[in-house]
């Protein structure tokens, strides 16, 4: 699996039996060799900035839209809360809630924002840019599934915002992998739950329209539940889901 990360490595057949239907998603040898091949094309795909079709949903949107104003401020919560000295958000899109973030953050508080596509990050930089705070943050072009420059346990908390619910599967596993191995302490997942079944059409279309069972994928990852709450939106279907883990001792 050269493109996946350490502990999706070693450990892939597990994690992926963490979806919602409790299915074995990996048999054989010849399974291994599918999913390299899907993994590898995510990995082309976010290289060179092309759609890879199982996330033509995030080409769609529109990174300077104002922020879901209530799962900015469940994180805001937490962050108040737990005062993390070292923060990281992936998938920051245009960098919206990473600059709420900053300013209740303490002063001598570090924040890394980490993005993947180009062009989001573009924006990334210059809404943090246009908010003075360019030089309070740190911002990463990198795509999360395999973040080689940052230290196991570099942070003490990494947060997600409407991020995993876009990404297919497999990928989605393999980057909570990453952030499991990144964080020391704390780890902040938001998502709408409504879009987690939108994954389009990938190479492993069967696989990918697996939903994730995120309880016991960060279990398996060595952190544990503190609360997961689910918040109705509006007056519509749509729910948010807020979930604090934090890494058993
Ligand atoms: C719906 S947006 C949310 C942005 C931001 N968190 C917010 O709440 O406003 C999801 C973002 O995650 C980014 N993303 C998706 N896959 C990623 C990956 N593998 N690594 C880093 N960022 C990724 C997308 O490019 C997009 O900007």
């Amino acid at each position: 699996m050269e493109e996946y990360n350490t502990i999706f490595k070693k450990q892939y057949k597990e994690l992926l039996s963490c979806n919602a239907d409790h299915k074995t998603l990996v048999n054989s040898n010849n399974d291994t060799l599918r999913i390299q091949k899907d993994l590898i094309r995510y990995a082309t795909s976010i290289k060179n900035g092309t759609n890879y079709n199982g996330f033509r949903f995030l080409h769609e949107w529109n990174p300077e839209r104002e922020h879901t104003p209530l799962l900015a401020s469940k994180i805001l919560d937490i962050i108040q809360k737990v005062r993390p000295k070292n923060v990281c958000e992936i998938g920051a899109g245009a960098g919206i809630v990473a600059r709420y973030v900053r300013e209740v953050l303490d002063d001598d508080a570090k924040l890394t924002a980490i993005e993947s596509l180009p062009n989001h990050f573009k924006h990334l930089n210059t809404h943090l840019n246009n908010h003075f705070m360019l030089n309070r943050v740190r911002t990463l072009n990198l795509s999360a599934h395999k973040l080689d420059i940052i230290k196991d346990m570099e942070f003490d908390c990494v947060y997600t915002s409407e991020v995993l619910m876009h990404i297919p599967f497999l990928v989605a596993v393999g980057i909570i992998s990453e952030i499991a191995r990144v964080s020391s302490k704390y780890i902040i997942h938001c998502e709408n739950v409504v879009s987690c079944l939108n994954k389009g059409d990938t190479l492993e279309k069967e696989m990918n329209e697996c939903r994730i069972d995120y309880v016991s994928l960060y279990d398996k990852l060595g952190f544990t539940v503190v609360s997961n709450d689910v918040y109705p939106y509006k007056n519509s279907h749509h729910s948010f889901i807020c979930i604090l883990l934090e890494r058993c001792e």
